[in-house]
Parts: structure tokens; sequence; C-alpha cells
């Protein structure tokens, strides 16, 4: 044991269970459901998934079968996701996933993956909806002396799938950072239905628990230390379309300020995943808006820099997800940041109870919207899964303000994010209130469906598909059903279009 890794794991009885990661995924068997942290490429461990790929691999080559059933927080990374999506060991997936490897294997049909609200994940977990838990492997940035369990870069569900398994491993990563202690709020339990208990949290930046994970040591099989950073995908520099997203939803933003509707400080803010949400909070730091506050699920480098930069107050969040620069900014910084961001639960983050009472500003990018406003964040083509809803839908559902962003076209505008009809349904017209894109922003607040697919065609759609929805519109109008015109039989024939020509475009 290092020095480093010694000092990491105070608890004398712990320190005794340190083995390889060879010999801590013996304990994991084929069949097994395994509650593995990670959350959006942030504290998801780093050498377990290596060492059960490898197990299984050998299994495989035996002519017998290995796979495991798993639940993480969200996406993880290619040492985790990705090399047991290699091994072909993973046989059920949940809540969300990000990876190429497990993506290919879910559109593939070898792994059952159910897309699902990320609130709703710790609450399944403990109301029995996936059986027992087997096993749970937890990232840990360190051990206190009394066995408490210290998180690293995000928690998620780890909270619940501590108490959950039966048996657990514990990965503690030297690479974290140990000012990270006292930075986690892990809350009690607020039990399940009929006798739930409200979520104390009445401003962003409440804390209501304690800075530790804990579970009965007992169940503790494994201790595996590690010294390896995060995913820390970088982002891509805001292009011109990401600036004027973000440039129209700051206008309005000022609008509303003006017309008192909205608080100087605005409201708190929430970020979806994705290269445009984080242009969008990139544009703030230029923006008329000081003491702002962040309540979302995962702070990515636009947050941090809004905090960094004195603009943002405080943020809460599940998980810290940085590219390698921000990662640089938030180490050298932690202790201006220390007292101004918290890590939570996802139960909390996400809950909608506390997303409606906060009033939060949600703000997620999405595939494609349809004219009357619904909204698909998770299927290319009605059928590939591309990552999954992840917290989009606490969010929208329950925000003050919910907006959907995207640039109008993809594939060199062979795709118009604008279409007839999405070809998957994640947001529906009765939650998304604004559709933002390069072009322009449809306010749908107060509108009907045929009001509001007037001003997604001609405020959102990009110009070279302007005709060809208004044509849609128009035809579907004459046809009759005026409360939301539509052809049946033509209104997912753009998407067909692109799958038979690679083009939606009439040519
Ligand atoms: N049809 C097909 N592909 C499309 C498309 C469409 N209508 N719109 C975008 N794409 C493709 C892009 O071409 C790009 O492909 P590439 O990776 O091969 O270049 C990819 O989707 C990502 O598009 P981009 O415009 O860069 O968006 P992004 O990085 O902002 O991600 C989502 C957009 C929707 C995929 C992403 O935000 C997501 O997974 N959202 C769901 C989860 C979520 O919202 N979580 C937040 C809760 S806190």
């Amino acid at each position: 044991m290092t020095a480093n890794a010694a000092e990491r794991i105070q608890h004398e009885g712990l320190r005794a269970k340190i083995m390889s990661a060879e010999q801590a995924a013996e304990f994991v068997q084929n069949g097994m459901t395994v509650a593995i942290s990670g959350f959006t490429g942030a504290g998801y461990p780093k050498a377990l998934p290596t060492a059960i790929a490898e197990r299984a691999k050998a299994a495989h080559a035996r002519g017998e079968a290995f796979a495991i059933g798993m639940i993480t927080g969200a996406s993880t990374a290619p040492e985790c996701d990705g090399v047991l999506a290699a091994a072909n060991c993973v046989s059920f997936r949940n809540p969300f996933q990000s990876d190429p490897g497990i993506r290919n294997s879910i559109n593939a049909g070898n792994i059952a993956y159910q897309d699902m609200h990320l609130s709703h994940v710790e609450q399944q977990m403990r109301q029995g909806f996936y059986g027992d838990f087997d096993m749970a492997i937890i990232e840990a940035s360190g051990i206190t002396a009394d066995g408490k369990i210290i998180p690293a870069m995000g928690i998620g569900h780890c909270n619940e799938a501590l108490k959950a398994a039966k048996k657990v491993i514990i990965e503690v990563n030297a690479a974290q950072n140990a000012k990270l202690e006292g930075m986690h709020d892990v809350a009690y339990d607020i039990g399940v239905p009929p006798h739930r208990q409200p979520i104390p949290i009445t401003g962003p930046f409440d804390r209501i628990g304690s800075p530790y994970l804990e579970c009965d040591l007992n169940k503790i099989v494994a201790v595996v230390l590690t010294s390896s950073g995060d995913r820390n995908s970088k982002f891509a520099d805001p292009d011109d379309n990401s600036k004027r997203i973000a440039a129209q939803i700051i206008d309005f933003f000022s609008h509303e300020v003006k017309a008192g509707r909205l608080p100087k400080n605005l409201l708190p803010l929430q970020s979806g995943v994705g290269n445009v949400a984080n242009a969008v909070l990139a544009g703030l730091l230029d923006a008329p808006f000081d003491d702002l506050t962040g309540y979302t699920e995962v702070l990515q480098d636009g947050m941090l820099d809004l905090i960094i930069a004195g603009k943002m107050k405080s943020a809460s969040a599940t998980a810290l997800s940085f590219s390698p620069d921000a990662l640089q900014r938030f180490n050298d910084n932690i202790e201006f940041l220390r007292d101004k961001i918290i890590l939570r639960p996802m139960e909390y983050t996400n809950n909608p109870e506390v997303i409606r009472r906060l009033g939060i500003i949600g703000m997620n990018a999405m595939i494609e919207a349809d004219i009357y406003g619904n909204v698909n964040s998770t299927h290319v083509m009605g059928t590939k899964m591309m990552n999954g809803i992840g917290g989009s839908g606490d969010f929208t559902r329950n925000a003050f303000f919910s907006f959907f962003v995207s640039p109008s076209v993809a594939k060199d505008g062979a795709i118009s994010c604008i279409v007839p009809m999405v070809s998957h349904h994640d947001h529906t017209e009765h939650d998304v209130m604004f559709i933002v894109t390069e072009q322009g922003m449809a306010d749908l607040r107060g509108k009907s469906p045929r009001q509001r697919a007037k001003l997604i065609i001609n405020n959102c759609a990009h110009p070279e598909y302007r005709d060809q929805l208004n044509d849609y519109f128009n035809r579907a109008e004459k046809a009759g059903g005026l409360h939301t015109p539509h052809l049946l039989l033509e209104a997912l024939s753009w998407h067909q279009r692109f799958v038979e020509t690679g083009d939606m475009r009439i040519k």
C-alpha cells in the first residue's frame, strides 16, 4: 500500500480488506445484479470493470455464460461501460449511458436497456423493483477512521446502492482531490409511500444531510486502491449556432427580468448534458446577471466558470463532469469552491418536489422537436438509442421555464431537427415551454397546437425546411382534425426518407 492510499483509508478494519481488483472481481458472479457508481463520466470505478471483463472473457472462452445486470447513476466511461461492453458481459443496463460500445450493443439487441427518469432510480431500487442487489461497486475518494465513505466526483445512486446491496466493494481513488471531503450532502432516507417524508430543501444551497456515505461495514468484502482520473471529455468550443442559441435565451431572461417576472439573479439554473447546453452557460459569463444559482444534475465547465468568475454564487449537483482544463481550474480553486458547490444523491438533485418548489430554469438539448412542441431526446430515427432521457424529463415537467435547444439541422443539413411528428416522444407538448435553435425561439406558453406550429416552423426551422414544413401543416389543416392537424401516413415520412435516401429534403 502506498503512503497516499494509506492516508485515504483510515479505518483499520477496512484497510485489512485491501486487495487487487482481480481478487475483488472474484466476488462478482454470472447473473448478478450489480449497482455500479458513476454519473456522467465521474465517480465510476476505474479498476473493477476491467477485472470483471477479464473474468467474463475467460468464462466465455471456457464456453460458460458470464453476464451481469448493471445499474449506474448515469453514464460512465470507456474503463467501465466500454470494457464491459467489449467483453459482452452486460445483460441488462439502466438508467442512462453514452458509451459507443454499450450503445451499439443496445441497438444490436444484445443488452436489454431501460431508459428511465433519473429521479426514479433510487426510489425504485429501494422499493425492490429490480429484485435483490447482489453487489455494489462504489468509487470513493477516501474512508474515514469510523468507516464513513467520502464520495468522489459524483454521488448519483451510491446512497441507495450501499443500502440495497448484499455485498460492497469500494474503490478508493487516490487521484481524486482529498479536499472533496465536505462538499457532499447525503441526506437521510426519505422512505417509501405511504410514509415518505418531504425533502426539506427550500433554497438551492440548503444542506440537509452529512458529507459522507454510510453502509454496514460487514457488507464490505473488498477495498481496491486506484489512482486515475475521471473521463474528463473535452467540450467543443461554442460554435456560432450555440452562441446564437445562448444569446436568445439570455435576451429572453433580460426581458423577463424587466417585466418583473424573473428576479434579477434569475432562478436556479439547470443545464443538461452536451455541447449546446454547456455553451448556453458559457454565454451567461458576459450577461448582465449576478448572484446566479445552479440546481442541476451535472455541473460541467460552463457552470464551474460562472462560479469562478463570481457570477454564480452557488451550485448544487450530483456530479462534476469536467474537461481536462476545467478539472485543472476546479483543483486550482478548490478552497474557493468548497463552500459554493454541493454534491447530493440524484434522488435529491432531480426530485420533482424540489424542482417545482425552487422554480428551476431547465435548459436541455434535444435530438428533434415536432411542429407541436413534442420533443425527442433519445432516439435517432425513432429506433436507435442515443444516450437516454437522463434528468431532462425530471426537470422539464417540473421547471418554472423549460427550454429545449438544438441546431435546426444535423448532418450537414440532411436532417431537420424540426419535423412534422417526432419519431419518439420523451417530452410532451404539455411540458415543453420554449424551443430554441440558431434560427430563433418559439415561446409556446399559452398557445394552442396550431399557434405553436406556426411559431416553431417560422421561428425555429431552418429556412431550407420551412416551405416543406408549412406545406405539410397547410395540407394537414385542409384534411380536417383542426386541433392538432396531422397527415398520419405522412407524419413520419421525413424519417423514412432519411433512412432510404440519407436526406430529409424533398428534392
Ligand atoms: N437526428 C439524428 N442525429 C442527430 C439529430 C437528429 N435530429 N440531432 C443531432 N444529431 C446528432 C448530431 O449530428 C451529433 O452526432 P455526431 O456525434 O455523430 O456528430 C449528435 O447527435 C449530438 O448532437 P449535438 O448537436 O452535438 O448535441 P449535444 O452534444 O448537445 O447532445 C443530445 C444532444 C440530445 C444527444 C444530448 O443532450 C442528450 O443525450 N440528451 C438527453 C439526456 C439529457 O438531456 N440529460 C440532461 C439532463 S440533466
